[in-house]
């Protein structure tokens, strides 16, 4: 049978971060990552009690936000997470009535429908909550020819890009289960659909384990896997996270290129910092994804792993984390052809988290 999409989504438009200075995260993902500086929105533009940064690069749009006086309400999400991922905007043909469909399907309002202007045009937006304190914004931007939104002035801020496409995917974890609830709200709330699934038989070490299920949307472009610890000898890198996010929130955010080897060559000469695997996960590589493009060799210089399933293969690398606190981090993948997640690559991928844990004192 033909499902309907219920809330038809044409894309991730932007992730906003809450962090403790905007203006040092923005130059952190320009210098680091090679995103140029698109907008502005702050004292100098009208806006008293915060200021944001908007930061492109291919499809992918990043916004840094920090609130200017202690008693603003942002204040407490910085307090209690640190700097991490509040918004994951989904852009939509019509934000009222997908606000409408998803609050009549069960969802948590946080804004409810606002129509904003200037000369730019009109942009319309509502929000709903999902894990923690993360939320969904819908946005309506037709027609719209300013900068990012209104309250926002344009800004052109030009920076050697690294090949950065698009969003691949965005990884939430959620508490000891709370997986299946949160499988449901994007199933029953979103109309999205179960991709695929991992257990702790797929994804564990000698000491944790972990439970995964990635829901994607009708459209098939957006892909939200959803993380739950599992009981395990010791504790979970999930368990890691949810104690220092103090709860559920976006885990790690898969960033796309069409050359991994261009892309992290340049991000590790910007200085972002990778996880790395022993030198035997390179001898088997051969027998375990037979013929590839890339040669191993370029790929054992930067600690790119790869992966092969019926469709094809993919490569991919982990950076660490990204603040103090060990919890967001990114995932840099290129994929030729392959639709999956890298499951080969779970235990050396794991084991090389749990070093890092170990060194934190976390493990
Ligand atoms: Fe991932």
């Amino acid at each position: 049978m033909e499902r309907e999409d219920v809330l038809p989504i044409q894309g991730i438009d932007y992730l906003e971060y809450y962090v403790g200075n905007a203006k040092q995260a923005a130059y952190f993902y320009r210098k680091g990552f090679g995103f140029q500086m698109t907008a502005y929105a702050g004292p100098e533009t009208g806006v008293r009690d915060r200021a944001s940064y908007v930061l492109e690069q291919g499809e992918v749009r990043l916004v840094f936000t920090t609130p200017l006086r202690p008693e603003h309400p942002i204040m407490e999400h910085i307090r209690r997470h640190g700097d991490g991922v509040r918004d994951i905007a989904l852009r939509v043909e019509d934000a009222a009535a997908a606000y409408h469909v998803a609050i009549a399907r069960g969802a948590r309002s946080v804004q409810e429908p606002t129509v904003s202007e200037d000369e730019g045009g009109i942009i319309k937006q509502a929000a709903i909550a999902t894990y923690g304190d993360t939320i969904h914004t819908f946005i309506e931007r037709r027609d719209y020819l300013g900068a990012f939104a209104p309250g926002y002035e344009p800004l052109s801020i030009p920076e050697e890009p690294v090949g950065l496409l698009q969003i691949d995917h965005v990884v939430g974890n959620v508490d000891l289960g709370a997986m299946n609830r949160w499988v449901d709200f994007y199933r029953d709330v979103l109309g999205f659909s179960l991709f695929v699934s991992f257990d702790d038989k797929d994804i564990s070490t000698e000491y944790s384990a972990l439970m995964s299920k990635v829901m994607a949307d009708g459209g098939g472009r957006i892909k939200f896997p959803i993380n739950e610890p599992a009981p395990g000898r010791r504790k979970s890198q999930i368990d890691e996270y949810l104690e220092f996010y103090q709860g559920p929130g976006v885990q790690h955010v898969a960033l796309l290129t069409d050359d991994i080897i261009a892309t992290v060559g340049a991000l590790q000469e910007r200085g972002i910092e990778f996880l790395t695997v022993p030198p035997s996960y390179y001898e088997g590589l051969p027998a375990r994804v037979g013929e590839i493009a890339e040669p191993i060799a370029a790929l054992q210089r930067l600690g790119i792993l790869v992966d092969r399933d019926e469709e094809g293969y993919l490569l991919q690398i982990f950076t660490k984390p990204v603040e103090d606190r060990p919890t967001l981090f990114y995932e840099i993948i290129q994929r030729k052809g392959a639709r999956s997640f890298g499951k080969g690559n779970f235990k050396a991928l794991f084991e090389a988290i749990e070093r890092e844990q170990a060194r934190r004192g976390n493990l």
